[in-house]
């Protein structure tokens, strides 16, 4: 059987971008200015040193996108909604009629083309009057601030929009962004409400968390009956081998998994509603739910989202040995160099979808099969050698064909062996904003030409390979 038909009829094959990734136009429909825009206009932060203004210019060139994205052929779209487009100073005071008519323009457009909006309503950006009026995910205000923010996309899309991601990468943004966005790096105007500044990551778990759950009960209560979609939250994933068969290794990967994964999924998906116990035995300051707050918070989620792109080998520290990250120190345990393929040259992406094939029977059998949707999958350009590169070879990235290949494959064995797997998406549509590293890391499976005025896509080989898999997948099943 070939792969594209081990895949069931149902199965969801996406890619996806994030708003600040893509759509620029950061003063057009009256947006208002993110957390972001601020970052990036800080000298020498970003490390390309490319200017604040550039982007793919998404949010003008939308219909040009939602026809690549039928001509790759994807089922599916997962795209954020940008808080300040909708709400410039990020509350209900104003709501931006033209921001909320650009979403329902889109989602009409991918509906006319047969593809389904999936919506992540946090993908690492906030208004930035939120932020200077001292509010962050360090304290509950923000809760009520997102959840507004929530439930006015819910009124004003769910016609349109029948899955909704509450937060990317909830455990990642805890334990990167707050601590280096929020934190040392950047302004963090609450900063001196939270005493010792190693507490940050868990206190924004916990309340990203908190707010999850609201806006899940608030969907459940107020729109699931008439709108009838799913709402789900996404975790980076990866999945933690010991690095050798002692038992301190083991007891250390299981710890590492503890923490960078199960951390913001037990208090979701487990009896006790609260988090790992590795986690309550370590950390005396971990913030406690109250009764109330584990009844909201659990079950919060019709599915689980997974954002995957590497493994890790973990062991045990010894005494008095100081780890380079914070959770590796608060856990105890060290990352060793895996075994896997550095698919793309010196970055930290892996080619490891054994790894994969480990977390999804993991989750199987530790998370009662919930539904998975792998939300984010996929690869950078060969790092090192692409400033001489010819056009011709920067689109034959069969790099990538391999590493969406394996991944596919690593689906196909867990499906086969019951995993409660839904979709599939690749990460990015399209070279974009990657962040700290500006547009030099390039993760698209289309290639945009940065210096031509109207910023030009093309599909790479990787693209061409993913048409030809979905249309081979909708051909097994007779879908039109
Ligand atoms: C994030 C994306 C990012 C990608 C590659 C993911 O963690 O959700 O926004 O571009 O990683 O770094």
């Amino acid at each position: 059987m070939s792969l594209p038909s081990k895949f069931p009829k149902t199965f969801k094959f996406a890619t996806a971008t994030a708003a600040y990734q893509i759509e620029g136009a950061t003063r057009l429909d009256g947006r208002g200015i993110s957390t972001w825009d601020e970052i990036r206009a800080e000298p020498g932060r970003i490390h390309d040193n490319s200017p604040a203004d550039l982007s793919c210019e998404g949010r003008l060139k939308y219909k040009e996108d939602v026809d690549l994205l039928a001509r790759i052929g994807v089922t599916s779209y997962r795209f954020s909604i940008s808080w300040s487009r909708i709400l410039p100073d990020g509350t209900l005071s104003k709501i931006n009629e033209d921001g909320v008519q650009f979403y329902r323009d889109l989602c009409l457009l991918l509906r006319d083309n047969g593809i389904e909006p999936i919506v992540t309503l946090f993908h690492f950006d906030m208004p930035l009057a939120i932020y200077d009026n001292g509010t962050s995910w360090l304290n509950r205000e923000n809760c009520d601030h997102f959840a507004a923010f929530a439930n006015l996309c819910f009124e004003r899309f769910g016609d349109l929009v029948k899955t909704w991601i509450t937060f990317n990468e909830i455990n990642m943004h805890a334990w990167s962004s707050v601590v280096k966005i929020e934190g040392e790096l950047w302004l963090c105007p609450d900063r001196p409400q939270v005493e010792n500044h190693s507490h940050a990551p868990y206190i924004a778990a916990t309340n990203m968390l908190l707010t999850h759950a609201k806006i899940y009960q608030d969907y459940n209560k107020n729109f699931k009956e008439q709108q009838n979609g799913v709402v789900g939250i996404t975790m980076g994933g990866r999945f933690c081998f010991p690095a050798s068969d002692s038992s301190e290794d083991i007891a250390a990967a299981n710890r590492a998994n503890d923490w960078l994964f199960n951390y913001t999924i037990e208090p979701i998906l487990s009896e006790s509603g609260d988090f790992p116990v590795s986690m309550r035995e370590k950390l005396p300051f971990l913030p406690k739910f109250s009764e109330e707050e584990k009844k909201l918070i659990r079950d919060s989620a019709d599915f689980i989202g997974i954002n995957y792109y590497l493994s890790h080998m973990v062991r045990n520290i010894s005494d008095g040995e100081v780890p380079t990250s914070q959770h590796e120190r608060d856990a105890s345990y060290a990352f060793v160099e895996g075994k896997w393929d550095k698919i793309c040259g010196e970055t930290w992406v892996r080619y490891a979808p054994d790894g994969l094939h480990e977390l999804l029977k993991y989750v199987k059998q530790k998370y009662n099969n919930i539904p998975v949707f792998i939300t984010e999958n996929g690869c950078m350009d060969l790092i090192g050698d692409d400033e001489k590169k010819e056009e011709e070879d920067v689109l034959e990235d069969k790099h990538r064909i391999k590493y969406i290949a394996g991944h596919l494959e690593a689906l196909a064995k867990a499906l086969e062996e019951g995993c409660n797997v839904i979709g599939y998406t690749v990460w990015t549509l399209m070279d974009n904003f990657e962040w700290d590293d500006g547009f030099a890391v390039k993760f698209g499976i289309c290639r945009v030409d940065f210096d031509s005025p109207d910023k030009t896509r093309t599909m790479k080989h990787s693209a061409k390979y993913y048409q030809t898999f979905i249309r081979e997948f909708k051909k097994h099943h007779n879908i039109l």
